[in-house]
Formats: C-alpha cells, structure tokens, sequence
C-alpha cells in the first residue's frame, strides 16, 4: 500500500454549473450513472491509497457523508474536512495539516475525471518518488482556462501561470498533484493572488524552483474530462456511457477497484450489489462476482 494518504478537494461555489448546483454540490451531481466524486476517488483508489480526506464547504459536509458513508463499503477510511471559504486549492494543504502527518499525499479535484490504460503505472511512477513531486501536462486546445506549463528551449517546465491570456504552451496542469510530506510546510508561505486566493500554481513554483517537480505529460491516450460547463458536463456524462455500453464495463467504478485489490469481499461486494439492483450498476456488480442477477 502506498504510503501516501488522498486529498479530494470538493468545495467551492459551484456557481458556473447554476441552477444545477444551487441545491446540490457540483462534486455530487451525476457524470451519467453515478457522482461526480466517484471519479476522482476512484483513481486515488488505483494509486492504492485507502486513506482519503474529503474538503468541502461547511454546509455541504452532510451530502457528502450521506453520499460517501465512512469509505468501508469501499474497503476505505474517509475523513471529513471543512473548508470554510474557497480561499483556493494549496489551502487544502493547510486544513489537511493534520490529517497527513507528515505523509505525502495525491490531491485530487473533486470535479476531474481520468481515464486511460496506463494510469495506474502512471501514479506508481509518481508515488514511487521520494522527494519533491509531481503533476500531470495535458494538450488541450482552451489552454487559457487552467494553469498552464512554461517550457524552457531544453523542453524543462521553468514555471506554471494560472489562467494566462496568452497562454506559453498548450499544456494545461490537470488537477492532480503528487506532493511529498513538505507541502503543509510550502503551503504556509503562500500568500494570496490579486483574486484573494492560495493558488496551487504558486505552491508548485515553490517545487519547481528547487527542481523538485517533475511534469509528466499525460499523453493523447488519456481522457481528462472537463465538467466545468453545462454542455462539457454532459459531454463527459455522453463519455462515460459510450465507453460503459460498448465495452460493458464501468468507469470509475470504487466497489469494483476496491475488488480488484481484495480491499472488500464478496459479501460487501454482493451487499452493494443487492443495493442497486434496479439498475446496471447493480446487475455489473453481481457480474464481477460471477453470480446471476435473478439468483440471489
Ligand atoms: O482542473 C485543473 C485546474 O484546476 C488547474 O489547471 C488550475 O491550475 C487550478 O487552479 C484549477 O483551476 P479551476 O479554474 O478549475 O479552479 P476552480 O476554482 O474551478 O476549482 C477547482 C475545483 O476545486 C472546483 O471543483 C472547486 C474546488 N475548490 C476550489 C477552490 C478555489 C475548492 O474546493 N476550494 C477552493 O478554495
């Protein structure tokens, strides 16, 4: 098991996805047949993490402990974390200070969703080094609307511009950070941006400018899903159901992960199962236990 402890970031104020999210939390509404979080747990899970804080809004703590339960259907522990205004990603070090320990962590945004073959090598790769840390370059074509990577002429990330107009490559950061036991510490000495936030951008420069940051490039092989708009919602939710219905198997699925890793066993597995019965959640679920829907 990995000796890094998970951070999902769900807080924020949902507001681009209204009236959607004026009930409801952004991580919590569905990607197609389950929640948005799912996801993101999900791939903490295949970097073998078991312990999992979760940061959200005050009022919105509730849903999620509803939703989520304590992680044990998932062979999981969760912790819950307040953040009581969205003061910005790298604050999610600060709040989680004492939850980590000193341990190196994987933070994920509640709101990304991965999917591709390699991704478990992938985190392992991350996970494996012992100091500094790592993030993931991703192409995409609307560069401008995320933190973006500044490559020198040797092809070495020289620094990371949160949401530039004219944007120096065309390599978003994904949200997806590999930072080792140091980034509480960091994370102290960050102070806030013109827009009043502790960016994460200014968090990894910390790293960068002492070389301890690899950028590792998520190639074209990998989806890494926007749900930032109505319509990017829709499409990742269009995504995950053509992929589920034409391969007849899930993404981002924890019951089945948390199979695979022998982390739960076959009576929680058939207990979820049973839960979703009424639907192909369920019917999947009975199908990794090799057990016929009608039979039990
Ligand atoms: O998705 C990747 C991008 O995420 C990175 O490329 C950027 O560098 C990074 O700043 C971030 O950009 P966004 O514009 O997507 O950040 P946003 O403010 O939308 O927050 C991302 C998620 O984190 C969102 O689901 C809300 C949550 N959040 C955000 C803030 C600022 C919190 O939970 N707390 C916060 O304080």
């Amino acid at each position: 098991m990995a000796r890094h402890k998970g951070l999902v970031l769900a807080g924020g104020s949902g507001t681009r996805l209204y009236p959607i999210t004026m009930g409801l939390s952004k991580q919590l509404i569905p990607v197609y047949d389950k929640p948005m979080i799912y996801y993101p747990i999900s791939v903490l899970m295949l970097a073998d993490i078991r312990e999992i804080a979760i940061i959200t809004t005050p009022e919105d703590q509730a849903q999620f402990r509803r939703a989520l339960g304590d992680g044990s259907q998932w062979g999981l522990q969760f912790t819950f974390i307040e953040q009581p205004a969205p003061e910005g990603l790298a604050q999610a070090y600060l709040l989680a200070e004492s939850f980590l320990a000193g341990a190196p962590s994987v933070m994920v945004l509640g709101d990304n969703i991965f999917f591709g073959h390699g991704l478990p090598e992938l985190l392992a790769q991350a996970t494996a080094r012992e100091q500094g840390g790592t993030v993931f370059g991703y192409r995409v074509a609307d560069a401008e609307r995320y933190g973006v990577v500044d490559f020198d002429a040797a092809g070495q990330a020289r620094s990371i511009v949160e949401k530039p107009s004219h944007p120096p490559s065309p390599f978003a950061v994904t949200g997806l950070y590999v930072l080792d036991g140091t980034a509480p510490r960091r994370a102290r000495d960050v102070r806030p941006s013109p827009r009043g936030e502790l960016e994460i951008t200014d968090l990894l420069q910390m790293y960068l400018d002492e070389g301890s940051l690899q950028v590792q490039r998520m190639g074209r092989g990998y989806a890494w899903l926007d749900t930032g708009t109505h319509a990017s919602l829709l499409d990742a939710g269009n995504f995950v159901r053509t992929l589920t219905e034409r391969q007849g198997q899930q993404v981002g699925c924890p019951e089945e992960i948390a199979w695979h890793k022998g982390w739960i066993d076959a009576c929680a597995l058939r207990a979820r199962a049973e839960r979703f019965r009424k639907n192909d959640y369920g019917v999947y679920l009975r199908g990794l236990l090799g057990e016929d829907a009608d039979s039990g």
